[in-house]
């Protein structure tokens, strides 16, 4: 999702993400809903945490959990009603979404409540490209012992390390989202817009096909030495046989 009126939804690039992670027919628990909840739906069970009644509902397939913006006590950030979450929250779930409450309404109580949610699974932190949300992301990945990859414009904390191919598939699809959009979005959130290095989804498209090469090769290597090693077997053993006497 991004902020400017038409940049709401979750993008190609999260989606990317998400597919490497979890495979169809798992579950996703997304904090923020909206459109983009609709593409979700698609391959996964969703549960959407949602301040808004307005959104509650908006996407037809996704359990709600309608978690009113509400004001603690003492000095907590605003966020979802802790209450509502602590009775509603699933207990399984294959990996965290957030991308909520609105950007303007700050998401940083999910710091404060940790404890809600599983620690064990993937999380994916949207619109890193906002200090607000990097900052986020950087202390979950402090805090739960785990590196974090940054995407353009946003962040993963997966729970097991990235295959160099995962990371090349997430960039092609994060790429291809970057170049379209224009000038002065990319200017709200960079010192420039100019890129240092030519900014080519196809780059990435073309090592995620060398790095399935080199996958593929290293396979096949592997299994034509075992069948080497399957041939020459009695050959090995007579010589040894031999030596022996
Ligand atoms: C970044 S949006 C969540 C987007 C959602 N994950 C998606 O992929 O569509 C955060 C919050 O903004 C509100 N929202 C969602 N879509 C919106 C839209 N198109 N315009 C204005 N507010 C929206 C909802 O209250 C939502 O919880």
């Amino acid at each position: 999702m991004s902020v400017s009126g038409k940049h709401w939804a979750i993008d190609g690039g999260v989606l990317a993400a998400i597919e490497r992670l979890v495979p169809e027919g798992g579950t996703v628990l997304e904090l923020g809903s909206g459109d983009g909840t609709a593409a979700l739906v698609e391959r996964y069970t969703v549960f959407s945490v949602e301040d808004e009644g307005t959104w509650v509902g908006h996407c037809e397939g996704a359990t709600y959990i309608h978690a009113p913006f509400t004001s603690p006590e003492g000095n907590l950030p605003r966020w979802y009603d802790v209450e509502v979450l602590r009775q509603r929250l699933p207990e399984t779930y294959d990996l965290l979404l957030i991308d909520g409450p609105a950007g303007h309404k700050g998401r940083d109580g999910i710091l404060h409540h940790l404890d809600l949610f599983r620690t064990d699974v993937p999380i994916l932190v949207d619109d890193t490209v906002r200090s607000h949300e990097a900052d986020i992301a950087r202390e979950l990945a402090m805090r739960l012992n785990r590196p974090m990859h940054v995407f353009w414009n946003f962040s993963l904390i997966p729970v097991e390390p990235l295959t160099a191919e995962d990371v090349a598939r997430i960039q092609w699809q994060a790429v291809r989202v970057l170049e379209k959009k224009d000038e002065a979005y990319v200017r709200r959130y960079f010192t420039t817009s100019e890129p240092a290095r030519e900014i080519d989804r196809l780059e990435w498209h073309q090592k995620v096909a060398e790095l399935r090469e080199r996958k593929k090769s290293k396979k096949e290597g592997g299994v034509s030495l075992r069948i080497g090693r399957i041939i020459t077997f009695p050959g090995r053993l007579l010589m040894k046989a031999v030596r022996k006497r």
